[in-house]
């Protein structure tokens, strides 16, 4: 399918979701996760960016999974609205989203967090993400520590670790057209039902 056959919403799609959940499966087939860069913002309107994975879409919204602690996740605390944005490139395609990002229960994310390889949860215990790091072999030195202390119990999820939901509120579907006249489509969410416009590429 090229890009231009591809399923592309027509103003007249009321709902953007079902072709949203559309798009995070067929990209599944031409790259093994959704790397998405995340922008987050402070309280005074500084931007910073970095890649997230997303690990799970529903129609309300988009799952990834941080360390509150972080950069990142200071900054959510502080002001919940971000946006994410995917790039396909095989496909010919380019999803972005808006909104606010709230934690996810505690139930939940223990439930990711011990699906992980013990490896992953072992570096998530012992590093506090985007604080100053020591020399590698004292941080591998940490993880060594943690892994004889438990000695094959469960490793347990640091409370700072979590996982957030970005709502759907602002959806923009980008598809790739001849002579650079793209193809854009934004969605936005309004109470209930959804404006939907399209904008010059
Ligand atoms: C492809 C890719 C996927 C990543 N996925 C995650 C993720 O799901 N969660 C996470 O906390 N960091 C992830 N990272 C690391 C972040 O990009 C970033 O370095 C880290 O979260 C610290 O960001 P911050 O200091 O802005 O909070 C990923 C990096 C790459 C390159």
């Amino acid at each position: 399918m090229t890009a231009l056959e591809a399923p592309f919403p027509s103003p007249a799609d009321p709902d953007p979701i079902p072709l949203l959940l559309g798009w995070m499966r067929e990209a599944k087939s031409t790259a093994p996760g959704w790397a998405a860069a995340l922008a987050t913002a402070t309280c005074n309107g500084r931007p910073s960016v970095r890649m997230v994975l997303v690990q799970e879409v529903t129609p309300r919204g988009a799952i990834f999974y941080s360390d509150g602690g972080s950069r990142k996740g200071t900054e959510l605390r502080l002001n919940p609205r971000a946006a994410i944005c995917l790039h396909w490139p095989a496909l010919g395609r380019q999803l972005r989203a808006e909104g606010r990002v709230r934690r996810l229960p505690a139930t939940k994310v223990d439930s990711y967090f011990h699906s992980r390889p013990r490896v992953s949860q072992l570096a998530a215990a012992v590093s506090h993400q985007s604080r100053p790091a020591p020399r590698r072999p004292e941080l591998e030195a940490w993880v060594d520590r943690l892994a004889s202390e438990l000695d094959g119990a469960e490793v347990p999820r640091p409370r700072r670790w979590t996982g957030y939901l970005l709502g759907f509120e602002v959806v923009e579907f980008w598809r790739e057209g001849p002579g650079r006249l793209h193809h854009r489509v934004e969605y936005r969410r309004m109470g209930s039902r959804w404006q939907v416009c399209e904008l010059q590429p």
